[in-house]
């Protein structure tokens, strides 16, 4: 394959990435809190009994904020259920999942762990079957210090000191017919601008995050964007956005184009918000929140909603990830790095065992999946300037084949750049890192490198995620057969050179002198 090149210049910038953006979510979804999260009789559990081995891989992968309690699930949730003496707790029918769910693990729980963990709350309030008065409730339960029934009541449970939780959700998905409680869109827009208001009122420092489409290939994209936003415009900071990416049809091509996507899909939804703005006569600008993104599909049609016997936290959506999808997980990281102006929010869906990167055994030992490392080098390394970056490489175009909606959906992908790239300026840490992920399945790619405004670059470090099985995995028994390697074909001298793997997520960290 012929060279490659990528140029970039210190002045000429994307944006700063937001903290929020290396979000995560966590949901009462399978084993994903119990036997995830919280495990009181795993030998690794504290006190409180989160499990040990699980917060240590979780500092590891670093996500910043953690979106919690659904997804599908809040939309059928009663906050009042989760807090309290747990021999008062009742256990009900869960109907997102099908599922028993015991309420062991509650609001003040997960505010706990979030602590435990570093990491920033965002709550999702139940706009589906419940509406503004019970989140208006939950807000004061949460960020009122005292003096009320429901503040002094979270101090009766315990938690003498508000929460002072800052993000919310107003609902989730509310537009999917999947959904407890769906709306069209004028429904929940006046639904979310009084839940808006009211919490408002009560805490004005929140932020707020509307329900966009749960998907680009939703039939009313767009007009739901249009139509919520014009009720919610001056209420709300952000609005979501959802994408899985697939591989239904096994052409990892397609799949590995599949993140440029999303790139289209904030573009459009940055367009249609800006638009209300114009009609608005407004200079403020929404924000967005990816806060639902992964891989998943091979869990995703048939098993996930069908079991018998109202299980407790069964093994549902516990996709295996194998090399190739860490490649178009990557992809998906560089996308969201690469629209850091707009996108100040965004969430991994999931973080444990339901789509997840760390696994876990019940009273067994916890791993990393293969999308655990893009994530990790992304979070932990992703902070800072975004640059642009002129990229000259050979394409393909490819045909992506998406399943949700009304009817099976083929999305053309013309020219692909084979090498997808995102630069980082962290001046804090004096360094530049580089994402690279090499789509060519066959060949690897040389790249040369010219990084203008940046006189002395010295090289850190270089790692690469490769395995010539795309279909290899991390397992329980073989836990490290996929892992990052060290990258050993970069030179730094006034220009970068590196030879990348094919089929490679690649990581180039510069020190700026
Ligand atoms: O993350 C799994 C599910 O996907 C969430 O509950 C829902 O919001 C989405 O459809």
């Amino acid at each position: 394959m012929r060279d490659m090149t990528v140029r970039l210049s210190r002045n000429d910038v994307i944006g700063e990435t937001n903290e929020r953006l290396f979000g995560a979510f966590i949901e009462h979804l399978g084993r994903c809190i119990y036997g995830g999260i919280f495990e009181p009789s795993h030998p690794t559990a504290t006190d409180k009994g989160f499990r040990g081995d699980v917060l240590q891989l979780v500092r590891e992968l670093a996500p910043t904020i953690m979106r919690y309690p659904g997804g599908n699930f809040v939309s059928g949730y009663n906050w009042e259920d989760g807090v309290g003496p747990l021999e008062k707790r009742p256990r009900r029918m869960e109907l997102a999942w099908l599922s028993t769910e015991p309420n062991t693990f509650g609001t003040n729980e997960f505010i706990d762990w979030c602590r435990a963990a570093g990491i920033e709350p965002m709550l999702a309030v139940n706009l589906g079957t419940r509406g503004p008065d019970e989140a208006r409730r939950l807000m004061e339960y949460c960020n009122h210090p005292s003096g009320t029934e429901l503040s002094d009541l979270r101090r009766s449970h315990g938690w003498e000191e508000p929460h002072g939780i800052r993000l919310w959700c107003l609902g989730n998905e509310v537009d999917g017919p999947w959904q407890m409680g769906s709306k069209t869109a004028t429904e929940y827009g006046r639904v979310a601008a009084e839940a808006a208001k009211l919490m408002r009122l009560i805490d004005p420092a929140i932020e707020l995050v509307a329900v966009g489409s749960s998907g680009r290939n939703m039939p009313t994209f767009g007009h739901w964007e249009r139509e919520v936003l014009r009720h919610t415009f001056d209420l709300v900071g952000f609005v979501s956005l959802h994408t899985y990416l697939n591989d239904y049809a096994h052409d990892t091509p397609a799949f590995l184009a599949s993140p440029d996507l999303m790139d289209g899909f904030i573009e459009e939804v940055i367009q249609i918000a800006d638009a209300v703005a114009a009609e608005l006569k407004s200079d403020r600008r929404i924000m967005l929140s990816f806060d639902e993104w992964n891989v998943w599909y091979r869990t995703r049609r048939g098993e996930g909603r069908t079991r018998e016997g109202w299980p407790v936290a069964p093994p549902i959506l516990e996709e295996i990830y194998s090399m190739k999808d860490a490649l178009a997980f990557g992809g998906a990281c560089i996308s969201l790095l690469n629209h850091a102006d707009r996108v100040k929010a965004a969430c991994l869906a999931q973080l444990v065992n339901a789509i997840a990167p760390i696994m876990t055994e019940t009273g067994g030992p916890a791993w990393r999946q293969t999308i655990f490392f893009p994530f990790a080098d992304f979070s932990n390394l992703g902070r800072g300037t975004v640059l642009k970056c002129d990229i000259d490489s050979p394409v393909y175009s490819t045909t992506y084949f998406d399943p949700r909606g009304a009817t099976d959906l083929r999305f053309p992908i013309p020219e692909v750049p084979y090498l997808k790239v995102a630069a980082v300026h962290s001046a804090a840490a004096g360094a530049i890192t580089l994402f690279l992920l090499n789509r060519n399945l066959e060949e690897g790619a040389s790249v040369e490198i010219t990084a203008n405004g940046f006189p002395a670059l010295s090289l850190e470090r270089a790692t690469t995620l490769h395995h010539a099985d795309l279909d290899a995995t991390n397992t329980k028994d073989d836990q490290e057969r996929v892992r990052p390697a060290p990258l050993p074909t970069v030179s730094v001298s006034d220009r970068i050179t590196a030879h990348l793997p094919p089929a490679s997520w690649n990581v180039i960290r510069l020190a700026v002198g």
